[in-house]
């Protein structure tokens, strides 16, 4: 049978390496073929690989949640797309081995690697502000842990939407994170970093806060005003206080509104930094640096 390259594991914890994996088999009616041009590596790949996000494939599979390329073929039920488009996906549940798509139409302005990195920091950035936060324009919002690639992509989208953005961040990231929007950064290396919140918002709290720092939840939740809203993205809500609706967020595939942000990266409006690209048969690396950090910015595999 013929196979295809891949980079991913054969088994739950096994290190990434290069795959033979069998071709792809004949498609649903609701089925795209997408040929891969670039896909995002993120540190929530490391999560997939040691078995705590299941991702709808088991090992051996290829890693990877998101993906930007052309469609080679579609099912006989998809109108949304045709061969020869150029599209952006978070394909999950996975129906193979994560080169699947059913939608989206990457505008044909984004780099390959940009649009390859945009889906999940981006749909979880949306998800956060328009549905667990419920914002709107003049609010005061925390975004704690900004200096990440998903936490950045809050603060854009928050400062976009007109919200008065206050920040944390390591202070090498200071200048980057009031770039995209924060026009207060504080260091959270102080250990009085809520209270400096509480006293740039008249000791009255913030009025919505998302919690993009690892175990961070309780103390963005010290921050915010009383019947407030707090979203985190890592799993660590904290007992329920003084009227605050608290929400615990995963990103979703939704077609829709990643359409929507790829249109705001192709206008320049939301920008997405890709700091490294390598080759498939280089994924491990860019798995380690991609859980190591890259201060904000992006890391992807390109497949030629
Ligand atoms: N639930 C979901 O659907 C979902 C989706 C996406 C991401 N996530 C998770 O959300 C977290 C953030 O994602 P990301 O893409 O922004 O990560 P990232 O790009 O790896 O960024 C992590 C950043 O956090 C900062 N940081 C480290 N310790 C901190 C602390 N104690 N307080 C505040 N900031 C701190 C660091 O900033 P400095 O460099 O300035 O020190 C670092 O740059 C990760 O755990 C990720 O797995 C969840």
């Amino acid at each position: 049978m013929a196979s295809m390259r891949a980079a991913g594991i054969q088994h739950r914890n096994g290190p990434v390496e290069l795959l033979d994996l069998p071709e792809p088999r004949a498609l649903s009616a609701d089925e795209v073929l997408i040929e891969v041009a670039a896909a995002g590596v993120g540190n929530w790949d490391e999560i997939v690989r040691t078995g705590g996000w299941d991702t709808g494939s088991t090992p051996p599979m290829a890693l990877g949640v998101e993906a930007a390329g052309t469609v080679r073929a579609a099912g006989d039920a998809v109108t949304s797309v045709a061969p020869g488009d150029e599209i952006l996906t978070h394909p999950l549940p996975l129906r193979a081995q994560g080169t699947w798509a059913q939608h989206l139409i990457a505008p044909a302005n984004v780099s390959w690697e940009a649009a390859a990195a945009l889906p999940v920091p981006a749909l979880t950035a949306e998800q956060v502000l328009a549905e667990a936060l419920e914002v709107h324009d003049g609010q005061t919002l925390l975004v704690h842990g900004a200096s990440g690639l998903t936490g950045g992509m809050i603060v854009q989208i928050a400062a976009l939407r007109g919200l008065r953005v206050i920040a944390t961040a390591g202070p090498a990231s200071h200048s980057r994170v009031r770039a995209l929007g924060a026009v207060e950064v504080l260091d959270y290396h102080d250990s009085d970093w809520p209270d400096q919140v509480l006293r740039l918002t008249g000791r009255k709290g913030v009025d919505v806060a998302a919690n993009a720092a690892r175990g961070g939840a309780a103390a963005a939740l010290s921050t915010v005003a009383d019947g407030g809203r707090l979203a985190t993205i890592t799993s660590d809500t904290p007992p329920a206080q003084r009227g605050v609706t608290m929400s615990e967020v995963y990103v979703r595939p939704d077609g829709d509104q990643l359409s929507v942000l790829a249109t705001m990266v192709s206008q320049g409006r939301l920008a997405v930094n890709v700091a490294e690209s390598y080759p498939l048969s280089a994924a491990s690396t860019a798995l380690a640096r991609a859980v190591k950090g890259t201060s904000g910015s992006a890391v992807v595999v390109t497949t030629s």
